[in-house]
């Protein structure tokens, strides 16, 4: 049978491809943006997985926005606004699929800035928007850029990780905030503020989300999987109801509800007086691994790369100039590291800067040390 014609220019994902290869327990893998799983809070939902055995209501079909509970309970901890809604979505993922087919028409624009998260390019490619990227730098995305981007594209939405990007963990200054949502409104184009390395902030204070200047420009996805367990599948999308509405519509022809039992699980998580303590000590973790890559990369990295230093998240993002980073990933795999190479993460297949997206949340601090001396060598080899 013939693949539907959406499928047919979608290429097989390269980060599929490496992450399988990076299963091999015998290679380090800085490839996925995995948490680590010795974090991961199974004590503290223990009591109420079990109790979920006493409640069988849990285990019937429910309402398609979400467990109400959780809801109720989601909307005083995010302050949602009267006006506003949230639905429950199985991952962020697939809120993020779910508002590409609620929105999209083929040929609609959609900007995003370069690199950019591969999940979000590749919804956003499947209902065939027409994708335009804006540079990103230090601060978040090229303001002078956007705006015109914005003027001459007239785009429906600007989808952004503006809190630890996913591959530079960049997180936008406070400046770039403001003004991103004053374009948003300006233009009348619809901010997709994509957050779910929001909490994993181990360095400074956080800064107000870019929706809260433009709230009802905004649609608003946040995820568990990062400070809780992916395997629950559990992202929250917000936003004024008028936007909200269509996205569950769409979410009951896509799978009718989330799981109802995961949902309560996680109710009992944030609940759980040790959630922030939790929190805390997956932040610190995180840190530390950070500072052990970070100075080993500074070390023993050739002076022509260059590292973004970042206060959150889980990614470093390495500058290696003149370099065919596919054939570099492809020789430090062969030698038991995997990284990801940074064309996989810029729609437009032409030049692009070349750099390696390296994750330090799912490694111990000795096998990212390993990691950095096998690329430190190879590089200073290729040389
Ligand atoms: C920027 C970004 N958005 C969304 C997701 C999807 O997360 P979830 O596990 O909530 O589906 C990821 C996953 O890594 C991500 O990096």
């Amino acid at each position: 049978m013939e693949i539907a014609r959406s499928l047919q220019n979608v290429p097989s994902s390269y980060i599929r491809e490496i992450l399988s290869a990076a299963s091999d327990p015998s290679v380090i893998s800085l490839a996925g943006g995995l948490p680590d799983p010795d974090t991961f809070p199974i004590e503290l939902m223990r009591s109420t997985f079990e109790g979920l055995c006493d409640k069988p209501e849990v285990f019937q079909y429910g309402t398609t926005a979400g467990y109400a509970p959780l809801l109720d309970f989601l909307s005083d901890y995010y302050q949602l606004l009267s006006n506003h809604s949230a639905v429950v979505c199985t991952g962020s993922q697939q809120g993020l699929d779910l508002v590409a087919r609620a929105y999209i028409n083929p040929g609609d624009t959609v900007v995003m800035e370069a690199p950019s998260y591969l999940g979000a390019m590749q919804v956003f490619g499947l209902v065939g928007a027409n994708i335009v990227t804006v540079s990103q730098v230090a601060s978040g995305p090229n303001l002078e850029q956007l705006e015109a981007c914005f003027k001459i594209n007239a785009p429906k939405m600007f989808y952004a990780v503006p809190d630890f990007h996913n591959p530079t963990g960049v997180c936008w200054t406070l400046e770039t905030r403001q003004k991103v949502a004053e374009l948003c409104i300006q233009y009348n184009v619809a901010f997709i503020e994509d957050a779910p390395y929001r909490e994993l902030r181990f360095t400074g204070e956080a800064l107000p989300m870019v929706s809260t200047f433009c709230p009802d420009h905004s649609i608003v996805f946040r995820s568990f999987s990062k400070i809780a367990s992916p395997g629950l599948r559990i992202g929250v999308v917000t936003g004024k109801k008028s936007y909200i509405e269509p996205i569950i519509k769409i979410k009951q022809g896509a799978d009718l509800h989330s799981s109802i039992p995961m949902q309560a699980a996680l109710l009992g998580l944030l609940k759980h007086d040790d959630f922030d303590a939790h929190l805390e000590s997956v932040k610190e973790i995180y840190k530390a691994r950070y500072q052990t890559l970070f100075e080993a990369l500074e070390a023993k990295l050739p002076e022509s790369c260059t590292l973004n230093s970042v206060d959150g998240g889980m990614f470093i993002w390495v500058g290696i100039p003149s370099c065919d980073t596919f054939e570099l990933a492809k020789v430090l795999l062969s030698k038991g590291v995997a990284v990801v190479p940074s064309p996989v993460f810029y729609p437009e297949a032409n030049e692009q800067p070349s750099a390696l997206r390296l994750n330090f949340t799912n490694s111990t601090p000795e096998e990212l040390v390993k990691a950095v001396d096998v690329l430190a060598n190879v590089l200073s080899e290729h040389q």
